[in-house]
């Protein structure tokens, strides 16, 4: 008999056929993404399970003990914060992910953050959609630059390299960078340098964070790091929203400790409509879309279906997380 899977988010319909053909399934139809809640109350009803499909649900111990025979949770994401690695080590259950096919839309991501913080192209749009435009209006709104100024990028992985390329080869900028160690290669390759932490903050125009959320990456960036920027700075965060200390980076903005914020993630997702960010003219904000766009998305959902039948009919998943590859070892 095929492995039984639950889909527990929406998939294009060539995806959903391709599971299909090698698994049963069963799958969330629901308009909204599925609630805690009813994922627990879905896999509780379906506890022959075998393989789990999904986006940003924890997965834990209450999770994982509805469903004793699941093989494998395949993520529609690169970050996989989401696993309780240990548990899952404990268990043997194999953890997949979505590298590769979103670097360069993720890294596009991170340049429209950082244009639309710097030229305020927001606030802008707002005040021209309101009626407000007077003759010499574009005196009042200057903003600054992006071309030929530093670039900081925290977390050095393939995604922080498409953003490196199109610093250098399309805005002519410095590029630093801050990783858990330095990358003499990439630096070679891509003409970036390595900063501590510190200097890196107190030298860039642009600090933009990519790294990973882990347990030495949580709030990474508190009041201190805020305070090492320079006040004509702007922060762009497009990793998860843990990494940064919210209050930090209001007090930041509140203050003028730096210029504006880029944020496509938030320490609470999605975001109280009170969160004061969402009041400041100088942050610009997305729902966490920075691998959204179509033709991104197909490739992430069949990278996670190949993911997903792999492990259920016994062969290798393409991309298991790195810290479960041992799980496949015989
Ligand atoms: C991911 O895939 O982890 C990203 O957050 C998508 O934007």
């Amino acid at each position: 008999m095929k492995p039984k899977v639950f889909i527990a988010t929406s998939i294009p319909a060539e995806v959903e056929k391709y599971i299909g053909e090698h698994c049963r399934y069963i799958k969330w139809e629901g308009e909204e993404s599925i609630s805690r809640e009813d994922l627990l109350r879905i896999l509780a009803e379906n506890t022959d399970i075998e393989g789990l499909m999904l986006t940003f649900h924890k997965i834990d111990r209450e999770l994982l003990e509805l469903i004793p025979n699941v093989r494998v949770i395949s993520n529609v994401s690169v970050g996989y914060d989401n696993f309780d690695i240990e548990l899952m080590k404990e268990k043997g259950i194999i953890g997949t992910h979505t590298p590769y096919v979103l670097d360069e839309t993720v890294a596009d991501t991170t340049f429209a953050l950082m244009l639309a913080a710097s030229r305020r192209i927001v606030e802008l749009d707002r005040y021209v959609k309101a009626g407000k435009w007077k003759k010499g209006s574009d005196k009042l709104f200057c903003g600054y630059d992006v071309h030929g100024t530093v670039l900081g990028i925290i977390g050095m992985g393939r995604i922080g390299e498409a953003v490196a390329r199109r610093a250098k080869l399309g805005f002519n900028m410095d590029v630093l960078y801050n990783s858990r160690s330095p990358k003499p290669d990439v630096e070679a390759k891509l003409g970036i340098e390595y900063r501590p932490l510190e200097e890196l903050l107190k030298e860039s125009d642009f600090v933009v964070l990519l790294t990973p959320l882990t347990p030495e990456t949580e709030q990474l960036m508190g009041e201190r790091e805020f305070s090492l920027m320079k006040e004509t700075a702007v922060f762009v965060n497009i990793s998860r929203g843990k990494t940064v200390n919210e209050k930090a980076l209001i007090k930041a903005l509140e203050e003028g400790k730096i210029y504006a914020a880029g944020l496509d993630v938030f320490e609470q997702e999605p975001i109280d409509v009170n969160n004061p960010l969402l009041k400041m003219e100088n942050v610009v904000t997305v729902p966490h879309i920075g691998s959204s766009t179509a033709k991104t998305h197909n490739a992430m959902f069949a990278l996670a279906a190949k993911n997903l039948v792999a492990a259920c009919t016994r062969e290798k998943p393409p991309s298991v997380v790195k810290e479960l590859a041992h799980l496949l070892e015989v």
